[in-house]
């Protein structure tokens, strides 16, 4: 049997970053507790909807605000939304070019306001709505060569506190800030093998699967976290502890 099969029937879920790792997850997660999903993604969607069975993918890059306009335009009402697409750059700080800083801050920041404000936008006038963003673990303990990624995500952790004392009670704003987990976001492109050699290091002494974030995730959006908002919660193999 899926993880909460059924508690979600009926409702109706938007996730970005869907094409792929934790976004892929967390749209199958939904799915399997029985959303409609609508997978979003600046990249094809495809491989995911054939999963999930929902709607054809919709294409949106979310640090353009005519794109996340066009998003919920075309996605309709919603009740729940997992916010997931993101990006990392690593580099020493005396070296980073500032276009790396301000292009982090562009999807991972400004990116999860305007896709908190366009939930929000809908489900405000609907009394109800749940709304996970997606943070990191670095936003809490901070990693050196990763100033702007850290920045970004602890703003992320911010966004949601300052969204959930905004909108309680009637939407809940939470965020997930995941240790390092199996996706292509750890990949030899975007991190040092000397960063990736350390990811396990933590009391588990492992990386997560994309599937024990979005459990987590998941739950984030159930009945049975009713009384949640305002929170981050770190599945992260016992690297944060809060
Ligand atoms: N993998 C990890 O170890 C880890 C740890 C902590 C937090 N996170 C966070 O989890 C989220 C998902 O990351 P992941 O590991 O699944 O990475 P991933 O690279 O597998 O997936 C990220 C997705 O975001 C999409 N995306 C990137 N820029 C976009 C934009 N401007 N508009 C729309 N979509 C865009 C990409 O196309 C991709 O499909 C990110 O916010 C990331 O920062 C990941």
């Amino acid at each position: 049997m899926n993880e909460g099969q059924g508690q979600l029937a009926g409702q109706r879920a938007l996730v970005t970053g869907a094409a792929s790792g934790i976004g892929q997850a967390c749209a199958l997660a939904l799915a399997g507790a029985g959303a409609e999903v609508i997978a979003a993604d600046l990249a094809d969607c495809a491989a995911t909807t054939a999963r999930t069975g929902g709607p054809d993918g919709l294409r949106v890059d979310v640090a353009d605000a005519d794109s996340v306009d066009a998003l919920y335009a075309a996605a309709g009402p919603l009740d729940i939304v997992v916010h997931c697409a993101g990006i990392l750059l690593e580099g020493p700080t005396l070296d980073m070019d500032v276009a790396a800083f301000d292009r982090q801050v562009a999807v991972n920041l400004r990116g999860s306001f305007l896709v908190a404000q366009g939930a929000l936008r809908g489900m405000a006038p609907r009394g109800a709505g749940n709304l996970v963003l997606t943070a990191s673990e670095l936003g809490v303990l901070g990693r050196a060569d990763f100033a702007g990624y850290c920045a970004t995500k602890a703003g992320v952790i911010g966004l949601t506190r300052a969204l959930a004392r905004e909108f309680a009670p009637d939407i809940r704003v939470n965020c997930v800030a995941p240790g390092p987990t199996d996706t292509p976001m750890l990949g030899a492109d975007t991190m040092s093998a000397e960063w990736r050699a350390r990811e396990a290091d933590n009391p588990m002494q492992r990386i997560g699967t994309p599937a024990e974030i979005a459990s987590a995730v998941l739950w984030l959006v159930s009945p049975g976290a009713g009384f949640m908002t305002g929170q981050t919660l770190c599945p992260s193999g016992g690297a944060v502890m809060l």
